[in-house]
Parts: C-alpha cells; sequence; structure tokens
C-alpha cells in the first residue's frame, strides 16, 4: 500500500471514499470536512444531524452521497474534542483503513481535524501513517480466500500545501514503521512447522542484508566453542537445532566526533515451547509458536531501520531454539554452564527462555554496549499481574526507564514499572549450582527478571516482559485477535528519541 500525504483540495478532488473524523456531538464541521460537505451536498452535516452517527470514540457509518466526487463517506467518531493525541490520531487511521479495506475501496482519504497548534503535527501524520497499515492487517498466509484485497492507497488529508511539503518524510517513516510491524505480526503468527530457529535466521539474513547490517548465525559448533551452555542446553530436545543470530547495523552517516553508541536490543527467539520435558498442559499450548515474539520485534526493528538511519551502532541478539521433550532434551535436575561461566540448576525446563537471555546478556557485555533493552515473552505471570494492555518493564536505571516510559506513551505501547528488588535473588539459590532456573509461582514475572539481571550486571540494561503484549485476546483498532507486533514501534520510538537529544 502507499501511504502519502496531500492537499485537500487535490485529494477530494479525486476520492471515491472519504474517511472522515467527526468529534462527538460536534455541531460544526471544521477544516477539509467543511469543503468535503458542501462538494457532497450536506451529506455529512446530515448525517449528524439526523443523530444516527454521535461521533463516539471509534464509532463509524457509512453514507453514500448523490451529490460530488465521493461516491462514499466513511464517518469516523473522535470522541471528545480535547483528548487529541497522536495516538488517538493512530487509531482513527486504523479504523479509516479497516473500513475501506473491508469496503473493497481501493483505495481511501483520510479527513482528520488538525489541532490549532502545528507542534505535534509530524507525530501525528507518522501516526496516522502507522496506523493505515496496522489497521487492515490480516495473516493470509494460510488461507484459501485471503479476503478483501489489501487497499492500493491511503492518502492523508495535509492542512495545507506547505505541510503537505514538510510531513512527508513522517508520513514514509510511519508507514515503513506500519510496514515492520505487519512483518514481526506474521512472523510470530508463523506456526512452528514453517518456523525453526534455522528458519528464523534465514528471515533474519533477509533483513539485515535490506538494512545495511551484518547478519551472523552461530551453529552447534560454533555455541559448543563459544560456551553457551544455556541455550544449547533448551535446543538439545528438538531436531531443530538451536541458532544465535546477531545483526550489527553500524550508522551510515559519519559522526562530527566520536565513536557512535553501541544499543543492543535482544529478542527471545523460542520458536515452539512445549515447556520440555515439564511439558505445558495442552489447553493454549499452540499459542507457544508465538514464543519468539521478542525476535520478531528484533526484526521488525532492522526492517524498519534505514527509514530512520540512526547515528547509533545498532546490533540486535537472537538466542533462538524450539524447547522440545525427546530423549536427549534437558532434564529437571540438569546443571548448565552459561557463557559467563555461572551454573544454572534447571528445576524447569519451561522455565527456558531466562537461559536463553542468560547467554545473549553474556554475549551482549562482550560488546561493551551503552544501553542493552531485551524483550521476551517471558512469564504467564506478567499477564496474571497485568493483563493484556500493558508490558512489564523491569530496570534499575533510571535514565532508561525514563526514555522506554516516554516512547511508550508516544506510541501507546504500554509499559508498566516492576520491582527489581535484591531481596528477591534468595529464592533463586540453589544448594548445588550458582542459581536455580525456577522459583515460586508467587511474583514469577519478578523472580524471572532478578534471575537476568545477574547476567546483565554491570551493564544499563531493562528488560520488557512482553508475554502479557505479545498476543491480543480481543480486536481493536490498530491490531486484531493474536500477535500483535508489540515492542517493535516502542524500540524505534527510544532510538529516534534518543537521536533528537
Ligand atoms: N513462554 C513461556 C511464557 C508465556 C506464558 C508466554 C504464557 C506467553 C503466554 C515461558 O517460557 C514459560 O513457560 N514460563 C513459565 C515459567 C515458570 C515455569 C517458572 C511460566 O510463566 O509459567
Ligand atoms: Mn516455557
Ligand atoms: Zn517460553
Amino acid at each position: 500500500m502507499n501511504v502519502v500525504i496531500r492537499r485537500g483540495d487535490a485529494a477530494l478532488r479525486t476520492a471515491a471514499t472519504v474517511a472522515v473524523g467527526v468529534y462527538e456531538n460536534s455541531r460544526r464541521l471544521e477544516g477539509a470536512a467543511v469543503a468535503l460537505d458542501r462538494a457532497s451536498g450536506g451529506a455529512l452535516s446530515a448525517l449528524i444531524s439526523s443523530r444516527d452517527f454521535r461521533g463516539g470514540w471509534l464509532e463509524t457509518a457509512i453514507v453514500h452521497p448523490n451529490r460530488g466526487r465521493a461516491r462514499r463517506l466513511i464517518a469516523i467518531g473522535l470522541g471528545r474534542r480535547g483528548d487529541d493525541t497522536p495516538h488517538r490520531a493512530r487509531l482513527a487511521a486504523a479504523i479509516a483503513a479497516r473500513r475501506a479495506r473491508e469496503l473493497r475501496a481501493g483505495s481511501v482519504a483520510l479527513v482528520l481535524p488538525w489541532p490549532e497548534s502545528a507542534s505535534q503535527d509530524q507525530a501525528r501524520a507518522e501516526a496516522m501513517a502507522e496506523g493505515a497499515r496496522l489497521g487492515p492487517w490480516r495473516h493470509t498466509a494460510y488461507l484459501r480466500e485471503p479476503g478483501p484485497p489489501a487497499l492500493r492507497r491511503f492518502e492523508i488529508v495535509a492542512r495545507d500545501a506547505e505541510s503537505a511539503r514538510a510531513l512527508a518524510p513522517a508520513v514514509t517513516l510511519g508507514a515503513r514503521t506500519g510496514e515492520a510491524v505487519c512483518f514481526a505480526r506474521d512472523l510470530s503468527s508463523t506456526p512452528g512447522q514453517d518456523l525453526t530457529p534455522e528458519g528464523l535466521a534465514t528471515r533474519a539474513r533477509e533483513v539485515g542484508k535490506a538494512a545495511g547490517a551484518k547478519v551472523e548465525v552461530l551453529g552447534v559448533a560454533q555455541l559448543e566453542r563459544l560456551g553457551m551452555g544455556a541455550l544449547l542446553a533448551v535446543g538439545r530436545g528438538s531436531a531443530n537445532p538451536p541458532r544465535f543470530i546477531v545483526l550489527d547495523r553500524a550508522p551510515t552517516r559519519a559522526l562530527r566526533r566520536g565513536k557512535p553508541v553501541t544499543l543492543v536490543v535482544i529478542g527471545k527467539g523460542v520458536t515452539f515451547d512445549s515447556g520440555g520435558i515439564s511439558l505445558k498442559p495442552h489447553e493454549n499450548m499452540h499459542k507457544m509458536k508465538y514464543d519468539m515474539s521478542g525476535a520478531a520485534a528484533v526484526l521488525g526493528l532492522f526492517h524498519a531501520l534505514p527509514a530512520l538511519d540512526p547515528t547509533s551502532r545498532v546490533v540486535g541478539l537472537i538466542p533462538s531454539a524450539e524447547n522440545m521433550p525427546g530423549s536427549r532434551a534437558l532434564k529437571p535436575g540438569d546443571i548448565v554452564r552459561a557463557l559467563d561461566g555461572t551454573s544454572i540448576e534447571v528445576t524447569n525446563t519451561d522455565a527456558e527462555g531466562r537461559l536463553l537471555l542468560a547467554d545473549a546478556l553474556g554475549y551482549a557485555r562482550r560488546l561493551k554496549p551503552d544501553a542493552v533493552v531485551d524483550l521476551a515473552t517471558l512469564t504467564g505471570s506478567i499477564g496474571i499481574a497485568l493483563g493484556h494492555l500493558a508490558a512489564g518493564l523491569f530496570t534499575d536505571d533510571e535514565r532508561l526507564a525514563d526514555e522506554l516510559a516516554r516512547a511508550s506513551s508516544a506510541t501507546g505501547e504500554r509499559l508498566w514499572r516492576m520491582p527489581l528488588w535484591d531481596e528477591y535473588a534468595p529464592e533463586m539459590k540453589s544448594e548445588s549450582a550458582d542459581l536455580l532456573n525456577s522459583g515460586a509461582r508467587e511474583g514469577g514475572a519478578c523472580l524471572a527478571a532478578v534471575f537476568l539481571k545477574h547476567f546483565a550486571r554491570g551493564m544499563r540494561w531493562a528488560h520488557l516482559d512482553i508475554a502479557s503484549t505479545a498476543w491480543s485476546p480481543v480486536d481493536r483498532a490498530h491490531e486484531r485477535r493474536g500477535p500483535t507486533g508489540f515492542g517493535v514501534r516502542l524500540l524505534l520510538e527510544w532510538i529516534a528519541r534518543r537521536e533528537a537529544n
């Protein structure tokens, strides 16, 4: 889909389908909506005065004017005037694009009121372009009938010609970002049969190449040589061997002074989590194909990275394995040795994510990074604590917490700060090894985070437990039931904001 921003008169002269945002109980239309209403013989004001449509938040109605160029108007409720954040513009654009696709419109122009102050125009334009890609997304790879065809074109109606020109780069970045999220969603939706650790590595090579990153994939022999005993142990029960994937993107623009900052992002890449010998109950086991959603977020980030072209070096690390029971599988009671030399007694083979991440954090330390963020569908416990509306943020670094919190509110990808108290640590002590890999049920997400903290020592590090947000149980404006691609937009925004400061 082509996402563009255009002058109102130009867009409305050609658009057959126009989506138009209307505030709740508004008595007058504004901006391009006035011209649209006039051109369509007052169809919009008639809809509003009929009271059949009240403009409630994301309420929609369709009218077919019998005058003017547009043969179909999609009215979109914007709710109360005043709560006008870029995120709300993102959601309104998502609904517009989804409805237009359902109507097989082919292309659509979106008229949303621009607030008086232009200070958030960039963020709004970018958010709308993202929404245009997120709203209509569906995973169609396995469908015989993939439903209405994708939109060919989405036009955002600008304030005027000058702002259309000024906002074009923001629209391009937003569209690319939305595409990256869809890429991550498709990856997380792919069944384990078709996405093994080596399959993930293949996708990483493609994405990395397109992003101008060096990609290195370590296989079993190399992992043995390096001493990644924890990752190897998780992968041992499967016929599909583990991989450690490294994507390394140096800045293309020369820095005026000094060395570039190195940012490391780590994504858990368990392509299927059966639990291993500590087998999971069967009820929701099929969902564990998305246990590589952290990895998908990292690959999504790299997909969009050239559009941002940061002056930082960005390194993506993906420890990937299939967690299966098998005659050679890791057994409860086994003691494994991680890359940094720490010995870990495995009391539950289903707590495999932290084993993978232990080795990835050990690898990250060797890169002397300025900051490390890991994303992992790590514990069911985070979903018990927060429901599906927020991911858990664990960090001792206040500056990093602040940076991530700002990125979170800009993107609407919610993070909620969780404790990382050292007093949790004794619960993870073993009699016969340095650490246990699993503790009590109570505070499970915190115990997992404190386990990781041991391996992140000495680094500026944050852990995002995305097990709560990587899969949505409901349809929302910009996401569908299923994999959400959570983290792609957050990471991009985090990096973009660091660049701006
Ligand atoms: N991949 C799961 C966590 C998960 C659960 C993600 C539900 C998404 C939805 C992880 O590997 C796991 O199994 N964690 C265990 C840890 C426990 C054994 C200490 C859990 O949360 O039950
Ligand atoms: Mn598990
Ligand atoms: Zn898992």
